[in-house]
């Protein structure tokens, strides 16, 4: 059926419709900023690669050998699952070799890593990331994800550790990939929240959804309960509000696929101190801090205790953190009861 000649100008602004890779969007946005010099757009395409090549494991791990764990502990004297070292050996290749990083930092390593100490351009930056988070998923075909943090690179400092420690408000970028039913890539680089998803038939990150907002208020808490009884009272004074008033609580056990459902449904996520982690157990640079720039931007909340996390004046790299994330509302009900 001739139905004539195409409006090409209209197909091409129709809103909504249209075909926008990951790729296509950071560069949109660069040229917003005139004068930006292209290096953060290829840091995007060595996180996006990164993130193909880890799905691409992860979907093939009852296949081949890489589940378990080994006999290694990382830095945090917790045991290493195969796929967290390659993960994390896949990110250090992707990022090693681009131009505009001057430091990488990873939970899997003690120290950051060099890169370029003095890297091209005017505007280098540091990468800070969770190469595999939720590992102890993987063996039971859980969710598990990636978190990664983007600071400027300060030239000044003369210790790599030192460039990595400012507070969680400085990130120009952050995000979370999510290796779930699907393999979703949600991003920050401080104006709003964007989610893309693997499309694996052409190896391309699409967007699905812009300017995401979390809901105001959920009725769901994340915790994992078991640790409840060694939880500070406020908590578990918070616990008994929630169930008198007909709250769900839903556990993945990994931080990524958590948040990925409280930020889409509403909801409070929340680490507090335990007896066995007096500090509570996640990690502020790599962890805490990316996530909570990706709930601000969204319209969430996301404190420790009852300062806001990314405040928090870092001393160590891998210092940990209590977290209460989530819709602004329920993050305000567990900080009324603390
Ligand atoms: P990782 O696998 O990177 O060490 O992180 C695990 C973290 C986080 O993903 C999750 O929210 C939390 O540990 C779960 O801890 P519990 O098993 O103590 O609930
Ligand atoms: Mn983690
Ligand atoms: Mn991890």
């Amino acid at each position: 059926m001739n139905q004539g000649p195409l409006d090409l100008e209209q197909l091409a602004h129709t809103r909504g419709d249209n075909l926008t890779t990951i790729q296509s969007h950071i560069l949109a946005e660069e040229r917003k900023h005139p004068g930006a010099s292209g290096t953060f757009s290829w840091i995007l395409s060595a996180l996006t690669l990164s993130a193909k090549v880890i799905s691409a494991k992860i979907r093939r791990a009852r296949i081949y050998d890489v589940l378990g764990a080994l006999d290694s502990e990382n830095v945090q004297g917790e045991t290493q699952q195969k796929l967290d070292v390659i993960a994390n050996e896949t990110l250090l290749r992707c990022l090693g070799s681009r131009a505009g990083v001057a430091v990488v930092a990873s939970e899997e390593n003690e120290e950051p890593l060099i890169i370029q100490r003095n890297a091209e351009g005017d505007r280098p930056y540091v990468v800070l990331f969770d190469p595999l988070d939720g590992s102890s998923n993987l063996d039971v075909c859980g969710g598990v994800g990636t978190i990664f943090s983007i600071l400027r690179h300060d030239r000044r400092t003369t210790k790599a550790e030192d460039s990595c420690l400012q507070p969680g408000k400085s990130q120009i970028a952050a995000g979370y990939i999510l290796y779930g039913s699907s393999t979703v890539f949600v991003l920050t680089t401080g104006n709003g929240v964007n989610m893309f998803v693997l499309d694996p038939s052409i190896g391309a990150f699409l967007l699905v959804g812009e300017n995401l907002m979390i809901p105001r208020k959920g009725k769901t808490y994340s915790v994992n309960e078991g640790n409840r009884a060694t939880f500070p009272d406020g908590y578990q004074r918070y616990l008994d509000w929630a169930q008198a008033n007909d709250y769900s609580s839903r556990y993945a056990g990994a931080m990524v696929a958590d948040i990925h459902r409280t930020l889409l449904k509403g909801g409070v996520f929340f680490y507090p101190p335990t007896k066995k982690a007096p500090e509570g157990k996640l990690r502020l640079m790599y962890e805490a801090n990316p996530m909570a720039l990706i709930v601000e931007q969204a319209g969430g909340k996301a404190f420790a205790g009852k300062d806001r996390i990314l405040d928090i004046a870092p001393k160590t790299l891998h210092q940990r953190t209590s977290v209460v994330i989530g819709s602004a509302d329920e993050v305000d009900h567990v900080l009324r009861h603390l």
